[in-house]
């Protein structure tokens, strides 16, 4: 009797529904994108973030995952949880929240790890970009 562990309904209704799938132009320099991969089972996640440059509040996310259903939600989940925060709350998002949030088993925790370390890759690229658009403009002067 019933072997397959049940997702729990927030995982199907993430992975049914996902929210926010999507792509931004990766040379918008308003945006930041995080391409991360799950050693363990190949899994590819990017998650972009648009950013207000005046305020570095994130105005908008979007995601695009090859992976399984954990990781599909978890990403879906990421940009809820992202979308009108600022860039330093959001990097310290922890896949445990995440995980909690969808009652992620064990075994699919590295799913939401996901997550968590493709909005931190966002963040960097974000700011990466933003720095070197800097650097260019003093040397214009
Ligand atoms: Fe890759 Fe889950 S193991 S889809
Ligand atoms: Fe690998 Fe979910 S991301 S099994």
């Amino acid at each position: 009797m019933g072997g397959v562990r049940a997702y729990h309904e927030r995982v199907v209704d993430h992975y049914n529904n996902p929210r926010n799938v999507g792509s931004f132009d990766k040379n918008d320099p308003d945006v930041g994108t995080g391409l991360v991969g799950a050693p363990a089972c190949g899994d590819v996640m990017k998650l972009q973030i648009k950013v207000d440059s005046e305020t570095g509040k994130i105005v908008d996310s979007c995601f695009k995952t090859f992976g399984c259903g954990s990781a599909i939600a978890s990403s879906s989940v990421a940009t809820e949880w992202i979308k009108g925060k600022p860039m330093e709350e959001v990097v310290s998002i922890k896949n445990s929240d995440i995980a909690k949030h969808l009652s992620l088993p064990p075994v699919k925790l590295h799913c939401s790890m996901l997550a968590e370390d493709a909005i931190k890759a966002a963040v960097k690229d974000y700011e990466a970009k933003r720095a070197k658009n800097t650097d260019v403009k003093q040397e214009e002067k």
